[in-house]
């Protein structure tokens, strides 16, 4: 199914044109992997509506990025009960873990590091999101854990540290 396909059995979907706007973004998200100018523009061609309604909810809310962004988006709430958990310490580590800062992306393109409003997750404070999923309770070491296992996923190397060599004999 194209995507104007796609966007066309959403709107289906809903009372009017405009209500579809939400849903017709993810799918484009999905399609091109952000969401430029010239794909808000033709979401609102697709669907009929105004493209300043369009651009309104593309930038207002942080799931979707006018911007691109790495393979992994790590999105870290900095709202209260997240901050009054650490939060800030988690992101001066992924910061520096990662050379690069908030709103940026490794040169790899592997990380996108933003920090978000609440996630609603506040009971498993602080807690960042990675695509789909939610990790919470976090500390270091679990952000560790977390950054190697994705690494692992992209298939490079799991730490900057050599491994280990066998001794001779082994
Ligand atoms: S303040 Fe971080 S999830 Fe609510």
């Amino acid at each position: 199914m194209t995507m104007r396909e796609e966007i066309e059995a959403a709107a289906a979907r809903y009372p009017s044109r405009r209500s579809a706007i939400m849903p017709a973004l993810l799918i484009a998200q999905k399609e091109h992997g952000h969401l430029p100018g010239a794909v808000l523009e033709e979401v609102a061609d697709i669907l009929g509506v105004e493209r300043i309604w369009v651009y309104e909810l593309a930038t207002f809310y942080t799931l979707f990025h006018t911007e691109p962004v790495g393979r992994f988006h790590l999105q870290l709430c900095d709202n209260v009960s997240c901050m009054l958990c650490g939060a800030e310490d988690l992101l001066r580590y992924l910061e520096a873990v990662l050379g690069t800062e908030k709103g940026e992306t490794t040169p790899d393109g592997l990380f996108t590091l933003s920090t978000v409003e609440c996630l609603g997750a506040c009971e498993v404070a602080p807690v960042m999101q990675v695509g789909d999923d939610y990790h919470g309770n976090l500390d270091i070491a679990r952000l560790e854990a977390l950054l190697e296992s994705l690494r692992a996923m992209a298939g490079q190397a799991v730490s900057a540290e050599p491994a280990p060599q066998p001794s001779a004999g082994e």
